[in-house]
C-alpha cells in the first residue's frame, strides 16, 4: 500500500480506496505521470521554444524590448522608465521597470505590465480572480534590507543607448542599463558578472483578448494559451497566458548551486540534454512527490529561488522573487580562446533561464564577492534562521506511529534504559480522533497531559502533527469554524474548496486571510486544544498544499485565495503562509508566552527559515538515499535555510542494521536531527537494535551531544548573518577549484570540524579532501594528516565517522553523557585546542537560556577562545543588556573542567602545571597537566585537569 490508510473508518476507507486506487502501487519508483515534465506545462514549453528560436537565429535575432529613453529616470537611488515590447503584429505594450539600488549593495528589478496594474483587462469565464499581477510575494517573504542607497549615482560617462549607475561598497559595483534591446550588465570593479537578458529571453505574456480562429490563421501556437488539462483536472486560466521569463548569464562561472528543492548533486546540472545532464529544466512547484527519485530536476516540496554562481574568488547570485510555479533551465558554454589551446584558459559562462507561470519579473541581483557576503544580504531581505530552543537541535525520535500513549511513555523509559540521550519524542498523524486535528484520539490517548508530565520530568518534550486539511465533518469544532468563519480556500466558482488528504473529503484553512492567522491562534490555546502542555510543539506537514485528487498532487491552479488571488500565483508561497500563522499561534498560546516557538515544515519558500526548520519529506531506507541527504541539505544551507534534514534511517522500507547505524553517524551532522519511519515499517527505535550496532547508534547520538555548545554557536552565528550551519567545501574554500563539486563532505559552521559520513555499504575507509597545508587532526586519535589539494584515506570501521579538525581552532565540548541536553544545562565544558601553522587557535561560544528570548536583552554568554604564545585566553564578545547581569550570575558555577591540547611541543613533557588567572581573583592558581605521547603518524596531546575557570569570565591559562 503506498500511503497508508486512517485507523479503520469502513466509508471513508471504501471511498478513499476507489479514489485513490490509481495511487496504489507496489512500485517503488516516482509515478512521473502525476507530475508535469516541461513539455506538458504550456508556459515552460513556450518559453524554451522562445529559446530555441532565438539560438536558431543567432546573431540575427533581437529581443523584442527595448527601455524608451524618454520614460527613464532616476531618483533616490531607483532607475525608472517603461520597458515597451514589440509583438509580432507590431503592438506596443507598455512594461513598467523600476530598478532598486539597495544599501547593502543588491539591486532589486522589478517588470510589471501597465494594463494589468490599471485593472484594464477582461477576465474569461466570469472569474472574479484579481487582474493584477501578483505583487504580494514580498508580503510574505522579505522582512527587511529593502533601503535604497543614498550613495548610488548615476555615471555621466554612459555612452549613448545606455543609462550607468554606480553604487554598492565605495560604488565599486556598476550597473550597465542598455536601452534597445533592454538589457542589464552588473559589474563589480570593472569587471562583468552577471548579465540580464544577454541572450534575449526577457518574455513577459501580455494580457490579450481571446479571439475564436481556426488554428492555421494565427501566427503563434495557441494551444496552451486558453485552457490545460493534467490528470483529469482542467485548469481555466481566466488571464490566458501570463508568463514571465529572463535569461541570466554568469560569464566566467562554471558552476551555480542552490534552487532547492530537488533530490540533486550540489553543483547543479546543465539542463538541455546530452550525456550526464538533465532533459528537463530545475522545477519549483512545490509538491508532494511520492517515493521521489534521486539525481532529478523534479520538484519536490520546498522552493528556494536563490542561485549562487561561483568561480575562483568570487560568489555572485540572484533570488528570483516569484511564488508562480518555476522553471530553471541552465546551460554551461566553454569557448577556447584559440582553437590550439587545448583548453587552457578555457573560459565557461554558466546560462540560466528562469521561467515563471504568472507573477511580475522580481529579482535580486548579489555582488558578492564571497559565499557569505551572499549569506548575509540575502538574509537581510528574507531573515535569518531564528535561534532554536536547545532542545530543539537535541535528538528528535518520530515514527508514524507511537500508538498510544502509555507507548509513548515506555519508549521514553527505554531510552533511558539504554542510556541514549533524546530531547523530543514525536506524534504522526494517528494520535487524533480520526484525523481531526487539535484533538486526541479518546481510546488511545486518554491521557495526553500525564504523557507530557512525564517527558517533563526529563526536560523532554513532544511534537505533534498539525496539517492543513481540515476534515470535512459534522460536529467538529475546527470544521465547523473554519466554514462559518469564511477563512477556507475556495474553489474557481467562489464554493469552498474540496479536495481529498489522510482525512478524506478535506477543505483547506487560507492562512493569505489575516483573520485565519488570527483564528488558527485561537486553535492552539491550552484551553482549545485540550491537553496540550507547554512542551507540547508542531509538525506542519502536508503544506504544499498536498491534495491526492488534485493536479500534480496539489490544488487546482484556478482556486482563490484571499484577495482574490489565484492558486497560481500564490502556490510556492502557500506552506510559508501557514507557518507564519502557526509561529503567531505558538506565541500566543498563553498570555505572557516566552519561549521561542518550533515548528517543523515539508513546504517551504524563502523566509521560512525565520519560523521553522525543514526536512526532506519522504525519502527511501537505501544507501542511495542516504547519500543524497547530504548535498540535499547543504543545499539548503547556502540557499539561507540552515535548520534542515533528512528522515534518519529512511522514511520507506525497511534499514539493515549496516545502513541504520550508517544513518545515524550522518544524521548527527543535520543541523535537524530526527529518525523517523513510515507505518508499514518494523520498529527500529535504537535501543531495539542488536549489538553491536545498538553501541554504534548510541556513541554517534552521545557524540552530537557531546558537541551541542558547538552546534549552537554554529545556530547562533547563522541568526546573525545568515551563514550555512553545515558548509560545503566551495563555502570554506572559495578559490580552491578543486572542491568546487564536493558535495560528500561537510565543514561544521567555523569550528574547523570536517566530516565524511560513510554512505556506501561494506565501505570501512573514505577518502576525505583537504584543500589547505594546515594539519588536520582526527577527532578521536589525533591522527595528523597533511597535504593540500588532495584526499587522504581514514579509517572508517563500522563504528566510526570520520571527523577531522583542523588546526588552528579551539572547540567547545560538553563530556558527561545525560539524558537530555536540558539536563546538561549546568554541566561543565571542555575545551579542545588544536594549533595552526603558527601555533595559534581560535573558537567561539555561545550561551542563552536555551529556551527564551532574553537573549534579546542581553541574557548570553558569547566568548572568544584565542590561543597565542602559549597563553589560552577568553574575551567576552557580546553586547551587555539589562538581563545580562542576572544571567551570568545563573550561569556562576558552569566552569571549564578540562583544555585538550593537541600536538604541543615537545618540551611540554617535563610541564607538570599550568598558571590560571581568573579576571578579578587575588592570586593566580595552578592547574595540573597531563603529556600523553603517543607513536607516530598520532600526534601528542595535554590535558589540563579542572582549570575550573568561569565559563561567563574573562581568564587566561598560562601553559
Ligand atoms: C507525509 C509525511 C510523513 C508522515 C506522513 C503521515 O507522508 O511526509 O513524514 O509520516 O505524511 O503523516
Amino acid at each position: 500500500m503506498a500511503r497508508s490508510l486512517p485507523a479503520p473508518r469502513w466509508a471513508m476507507l471504501l471511498s478513499l480506496v476507489l479514489l485513490i486506487g490509481c495511487m496504489v502501487a507496489p512500485s517503488l519508483a516516482v509515478k512521473h505521470k502525476d507530475f508535469k515534465t516541461c513539455e506538458q506545462s504550456g508556459f515552460c514549453k513556450r518559453n524554451r521554444a522562445f529559446a530555441d528560436n532565438a539560438s536558431t537565429q543567432g546573431s540575427l535575432w533581437s529581443s523584442p524590448y527595448e527601455l524608451d529613453p524618454a520614460s527613464i529616470h532616476f531618483k533616490d537611488g531607483i532607475l525608472a522608465g517603461d520597458i515597451v515590447k514589440t509583438t509580432a503584429t507590431n503592438e506596443k505594450v507598455q512594461l513598467p521597470l523600476t530598478v532598486s539600488f539597495l544599501e547593502s549593495g543588491a539591486a532589486r528589478i522589478v517588470v510589471d505590465e501597465e494594463k494589468r496594474l490599471r485593472g484594464d483587462i477582461e477576465m474569461r469565464h466570469g472569474s472574479s480572480a484579481n487582474k493584477k499581477r501578483y505583487d504580494e510575494t514580498e508580503k510574505w517573504v522579505i522582512v527587511g534590507g529593502l533601503e535604497v542607497s543614498k550613495s548610488a549615482t548615476l555615471d555621466a560617462q554612459s555612452e549613448t543607448g545606455f543609462t550607468n549607475i554606480l553604487y554598492g561598497p565605495d560604488g565599486k559595483f556598476r550597473a550597465i542599463v542598455r536601452h534597445a534591446p533592454f538589457g542589464i550588465e552588473f559589474q563589480r570593479d570593472g569587471q562583468t558578472h552577471v548579465q540580464l537578458n544577454h541572450q534575449g529571453l526577457l518574455n513577459v505574456e501580455h494580457w490579450r483578448p481571446k479571439v475564436d480562429r481556426k488554428d492555421d490563421e494565427s501566427a503563434e501556437d495557441e494551444s496552451t494559451w486558453w485552457e490545460e488539462t493534467f490528470g483529469g483536472n482542467t485548469d481555466s486560466k481566466p488571464r490566458g497566458p501570463e508568463s514571465v521569463a529572463l535569461d541570466v548569464t554568469f560569464p566566467g562561472y562554471s558552476h551555480v548551486f542552490g534552487i532547492p528543492e530537488h533530490a540533486d548533486s550540489l553543483s547543479l546540472k546543465e539542463t538541455r540534454g546530452g550525456s550526464g545532464n538533465h532533459e528537463d529544466p530545475y522545477r519549483l512547484y512545490n509538491s508532494d512527490v511520492f517515493e521521489y527519485e534521486l539525481q532529478s530536476p523534479m520538484t519536490l516540496y520546498g522552493a528556494i529561488p536563490l542561485m549562487q554562481a561561483h568561480r575562483k574568488n568570487s560568489t555572485v547570485g540572484i533570488f528570483w522573487l516569484n511564488a508562480a510555479e518555476t522553471w530553471i533551465d541552465i546551460v554551461k558554454s566553454t569557448v577556447s580562446p584559440n582553437p590550439l589551446s587545448l583548453g587552457a584558459h578555457s573560459k565557461t559562462d554558466t546560462k540560466t533561464h528562469w521561467i515563471s507561470e504568472s507573477g511580475r519579473i522580481d529579482l535580486f541581483v548579489f555582488l558578492g564577492p564571497s559565499p557569505n557576503d551572499i549569506s548575509k544580504t540575502y538574509g537581510e531581505l528574507t531573515g535569518y534562521t531564528q535561534l532554536p530552543q536547545q532542545f530543539a537541535i537535541g535528538y528528535h525520535q518520530c515514527r508514524w506511529n507511537y500508538v498510544t500513549d502509555e507507548d509513548v511513555k515506555e519508549v521514553n523509559a527505554k531510552f533511558d534504559k539504554y542510556q541514549i540521550p533524546y530531547d523530543v519524542i514525536w506524534l504522526d498523524l494517528e494520535y487524533t480522533d480520526d484525523r481531526k486535528y487539535f484533538t486526541w484520539d479518546p481510546l488511545t490517548f486518554p491521557d495526553p497531559k500525564g504523557m507530557q508530565q512525564k517527558l517533563d520530568e526529563t526536560e523532554r518534550k513532544l511534537v505533534v502533527l498539525i496539517d492543513p486539511h481540515i476534515k470535512n465533518a459534522d460536529k467538529y469544532f475546527v470544521s465547523e469554524e473554519l466554514r462559518s468563519k469564511n477563512l477556507a480556500v475556495l474553489n474557481k466558482d467562489g464554493e469552498i474548496y474540496d479536495g481529498w488528504c489522510w482525512p478524506g473529503s478535506s477543505n483547506w484553512v487560507d492562512c493569505f486571510n489575516p483573520a485565519a492567522h488570527a483564528w488558527w491562534a485561537t486553535l492552539h490555546k491550552f484551553d482549545k486544544f485540550k491537553g496540550s502542555l507547554q512542551n507540547l510543539f508542531i509538525w506542519n506537514d502536508m503544506n504544499e498544499p498536498s491534495v491526492f485528487n488534485g493536479p500534480d498532487m496539489t490544488m487546482p491552479k484556478d482556486n482563490l485565495h484571499y484577495g482574490n488571488w489565484e492558486h497560481r500565483d500564490v502556490h510556492n508561497v502557500n506552506g510559508l503562509t501557514l507557518l507564519n500563522a502557526t509561529y503567531k499561534a505558538m506565541l500566543e498560546r498563553k498570555k505572557g508566552e516566552v519561549r521561542r516557538p518550533f515548528i517543523l515544515t515539508r513546504s517551504y519558500y524563502a523566509g521560512a527559515q525565520r519560523v521553522s526548520a525543514m526536512w526532506t519529506g519522504d525519502n527511501q531506507a537505501t544507501w542511495d538515499h542516504l547519500g543524497a541527504t547530504l548535498p540535499m541539505v547543504l543545499t539548503n544551507g547556502i540557499a539561507g535555510f540552515p535548520f534542515a534534514g533528512a528522515d534518519v534511517g529512511g522514511f520507506f522500507h525497511n534499514p539493515d542494521k549496516e545502513l541504520l547505524s550508517r544513518w545515524y553517524q550522518t544524521g548527527i551532522w543535520y543541523p535537524f536531527f530526527r529518525a523517523h519511519a513510515h507505518i508499514d515499517t518494523r520498529r527500529r527505535e535504537p535501543y531495539l537494535i542488536s549489538e553491536p550496532h545498538r553501541s554504534y547508534i548510541a556513541q554517534a547520538i552521545r557524540l552530537r551531544y557531546q558537541l551541542l555548545p558547538a552546534w549552537y554557536t554554529a545556530f547562533h552565528e547563522a541568526s546573525v548573518n545568515g551563514t550555512p550551519i553545515v558548509r560545503p567545501q566551495y563555502y570554506m574554500f572559495p578559490e580552491d577549484e578543486q572542491g568546487f563539486a564536493i558535495d560528500d563532505q561537510l565543514y561544521l559552521a567555523s569550528t574547523g570540524l570536517l566530516v565524511k559520513p560513510v554512505v556506501q555499504e561494506n565501505t570501512y575507509s573514505a577518502d576525505v579532501y583537504i584543500s589547505d597545508d594546515e594539519k588536520y587532526y582526527d577527532y578521536f586519535d589525533f591522527t595528523v594528516y597533511q597535504g593540500a589539494g588532495k584526499r587522504h584515506t581514514v579509517p572508517a570501521p563500522e563504528e566510526k565517522v570520520p571527523i577531522l579538525i583542523q588546526g588552528g581552532h579551539i572547540i567547545p565540548r560538553k563530556d558527561r553523557p545525560r539524558r537530555s541536553s536540558g539536563l546538561m544545562r549546568w554541566d561543565p565544558y571542555t575545551l579542545v585546542i588544536t594549533l595552526n601553522k603558527n601555533s595559534e587557535a581560535e573558537g567561539t561560544l555561545y550561551v542563552d537560556d536555551g529556551e527564551t528570548f532574553d537573549y534579546e536583552r542581553g541574557a548570553y554568554i558569547h566568548r572568544r577562545f584565542n590561543y597565542r604564545g602559549s597563553v589560552l585566553s577568553s574575551e567576552d564578545i557580546g553586547v551587555k543588556g539589562p538581563k545580562t547581569a542576572e544571567y551570568l550570575k545563573t550561569m556562576a558555577g558552569v566552569t571549564v573542567e578540562r583544555v585538550v591540547l593537541v600536538d604541543p611541543p615537545a618540551e611540554w613533557k617535563a610541564k607538570k602545571t599550568v598558571t590560571v588567572i581568573e579576571d578579578g581573583a587575588k592570586v593566580a592558581s595552578t592547574a595540573s597537566l597531563e603529556y600523553y605521547e603517543q607513536e607516530a603518524g598520532k600526534a601528542s596531546y595535554v590535558v589540563v585537569k579542572k582549570p575550573s575557570v568561569g565559563i561567563g569570565k574573562t581568564w587566561r591559562i598560562e601553559f
